[in-house]
């Protein structure tokens, strides 16, 4: 399937970014500092490594036992202390670390390096008076705030082992992942805000603890100050009567490089989500280095990069990466359109943003309502642009180099994954850019474009994107499956599989059209088939469902869901919105179909799999090609 398609490259056109923004970056000459890498792996990590600060240093840089790695192996650190000690003791003590803003102007926070340094500490003595230890799972359930911030590094900073759930998960997707990680506390908040108004997250907290033993004590940041929600003593504690009082000290945990740091979800094409886990040596050196290299970041820099981190996005480079390099964060809880479609515009003027990262989607959405909003706003200050989550089209990259970035910034289209944990591919500032190809391995990945044998495919031709060697921020793991992880580096011998299709250029410019497998990329979130298949089959009316993700100009795709009804229900227009309202209430408000159609049978192999590619093609009006092992 993956050699079906074939791009034409002879229309190449590739951007010089202006020299003013490029001069002079930390990437420097990418080829050159590509040949140092490939002459010696090791040492090229190992020297970015002792740009930080390490308890011990390490034995080994790499160990490389197929399909495990170890990295920096028996070294000793704590990734807060490179977060904030190591700025708050040297030159970035009153530094601004983070800026806060809500959905109105009046609604502003500020940390500097020492306050937030100073908050962490509070924090985790607080989660230690509540018997959290090195090791403990805690799930973090809240939206984009400074406290969400606070409590990830506080975690870190005690060796807790955090799970980041994002605010637009439902009950029953909350409820399974605390249950995944026998989550100890879960931090929350009341709610969070959206377009103006509240949306409780408390209860949805409230009814995923049922069931899930594992939990002690649930920690709520009460923001809405009016009305302050009820706490429940036996369980609950206030967020900030748990910081009150507390010493503003809290040394951090030693911790080994390969203890984990933090396990996130990612869907998975069959069966329950992922549970990722990334340690603490490798992910820190990965993060550090992309942020600083593949961004630029400079101490004058202001950066903003738009992803929850209730995403990987958010964890590498809304969280680690940034402040691993003394950088200042804007962070938003503000949607693209509210109040307007200018608010994104307006807050770069208002804040001078300098490095801004952002998805596909978004762009789209922006290139939709007009050029005359960004044009409302002097965006000077803009230095990078960089774009994640989806293949960034040549429209949208056009549309973003021309009116956000005056033709001037340089655009890093990013290729990762949630298992990466870093940037793999991109195109580094400096090098020119080709729209639609998100650009090259960065320095110290080796990728490549194979077919199912592993075997490089000619340019032009479509095949599966992998990755050659070890990388210190892969994945070590999935948290209780270490079987379904080796599959990953088992699919084509040799190689970590990344399930997504890809092509490249003659100049080995790598273009990702998409997944090869069943993970539908909505608006740069990944959603499972399965996952949202169970939650509709969980519905009475239900007897079998499948989903396909269908092309979106916006969104990039959309889910779209057949579902057959048990005996005795009727399709009908209530019914439709009962099975939305399911969806919504169990997954989550990012989960929802946006068509859902009542059928009589589903297309399936003789060995009864769901053949959702034959779904597609009708529903696209396509070819559904080889249907050989089609039951009927
Ligand atoms: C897709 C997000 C094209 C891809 C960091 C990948 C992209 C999945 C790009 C991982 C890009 C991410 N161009 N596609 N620049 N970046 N993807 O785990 O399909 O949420 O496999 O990590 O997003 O999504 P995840």
């Amino acid at each position: 399937m993956a050699e079906d398609f074939n791009v034409k490259l002879d229309t190449a056109m590739y951007y010089t970014p202006s020299e003013e923004c490029t001069k002079d970056s930390w990437a420097g000459d990418y080829n050159q500092r590509y040949q140092e890498f490939v002459a010696d792996p090791a040492a090229y990590w190992e020297k970015i490594a002792r740009e930080l600060e390490w308890y011990e240093e390490w034995d080994q840089v790499r160990e490389w036992n197929y399909p495990h790695a170890k990295w920096f192996t028996n070294g000793k650190l704590n990734i807060t202390h490179n977060c904030l000690d190591r700025h708050v003791f040297n030159q970035r003590r009153n530094k601004v670390a983070i800026m806060w803003r809500g959905e109105t102007a009046d609604e502003e926070r500020i940390f500097t390096y020492k306050q937030l340094y100073q908050a962490v500490c509070r924090f985790a003595n607080g989660l230690k008076s509540l018997g959290v230890e090195k090791g403990d799972r805690v799930c973090i359930y809240m939206p984009v705030v400074p406290e969400q911030i606070i409590a990830m590094l506080a975690c870190a900073r005690i060796g807790a082992i955090h799970t980041v759930v994002f605010g637009g998960f439902g009950v029953a997707a909350l409820n399974q992942r605390i249950r995944g990680v026998g989550a100890k506390v879960v931090i929350a908040a009341d709610v969070t805000f959206r377009r103006g108004k509240a949306i409780p997250l408390k209860t949805i907290v409230e009814e995923a603890v049922v069931n899930a033993p594992s939990v002690e004590r649930i920690v709520v940041l009460r923001r809405d100050e009016t009305k302050p929600v009820e706490l429940h003593p036996e369980m609950e504690v206030d967020f900030n009567d748990l910081m009150e009082n507390q010493p503003r000290e809290c040394a951090a945990e030693t911790m080994d490089a390969e203890d984990p740091l933090f396990i996130l979800f990612t869907s998975g094409t069959t069966g329950e989500p992922k549970g990722i886990v990334h340690t603490c040596g490798g992910y820190m050196v990965g993060t550090y280095y992309t942020t600083k290299y593949v961004f630029d970041v400079r101490d004058n820099d202001v950066y903003w990069c738009t992803a929850d981190p209730g995403w990987i996005t958010g964890h590498s480079y809304g969280v680690y990466g940034p402040l691993l390099n003394g950088a200042t964060c804007l962070i938003a809880e503000a949607t693209p359109d509210f109040p307007d479609n200018g608010v994104w515009w307006n807050l770069i003027e208002e804040y001078g943003v300098t490095i801004f990262y952002t998805a596909p989607t978004a762009i789209r959405m922006f290139m939709r309502v007009g050029a005359e909003w960004p044009q409302k706003y002097n965006l000077s200050s803009l230095r990078v642009l960089g774009s994640v989550g989806e293949p960034l089209n040549p429209e949208a990259f056009e549309w973003y180099y021309q009116h956000i970035g005056n033709r001037e910034c340089p655009i890093v289209d990013t290729w990762w994954q949630t298992e990466t944990g870093m940037h793999m591919i991109t195109t580094m500032i400096g090098e020119p850019m080709r729209p639609g190809f998100a650009g090259k391995p960065i320095p110290g990945i080796i990728a490549d474009v194979v077919d199912k044998d592993g075997n490089p495919v000619p340019p032009g031709t479509g095949g599966l994107l992998v990755i050659r060697e070890p990388w210190p921020s892969m994945m070590r793991t999935i948290w209780g499956n270490d079987e379904r992880y080796q599959k990953y580096w088992n699919t084509i011998p040799g190689c970590y599989t990344a399930a997504d299709l890809a092509v490249k250029d003659e100049n080995g410019y790598i273009m990702v059209i998409g997944r090869s497998d069943d993970l539908i990329v909505v608006a740069g979130h990944n959603i499972g088939t399965a996952e949202v298949e169970s939650a509709l089959v969980s519905h009475e009316a239900v007897a079998e469902a499948a989903v396909i993700g269908k092309p979106d100009a916006m969104k990039g795709n959309v889910i779209k869901a057949f579902v057959i009804l048990i005996e005795g229900y009727q399709a009908s227009e209530k019914l439709i919105n009962e099975l939305t309202y399911h969806v919504r209430m169990t997954l989550g408000p990012i989960a929802i179909p946006s068509e859902i159609e009542v059928v009589d049978a589903l297309p399936k192999t003789r060995s009864g799999k769901i053949m959702r590619r034959v779904l597609k093609a009708r529903e696209m009006g396509m070819d559904p090609g080889d249907i050989s092992t089609l039951e009927d």
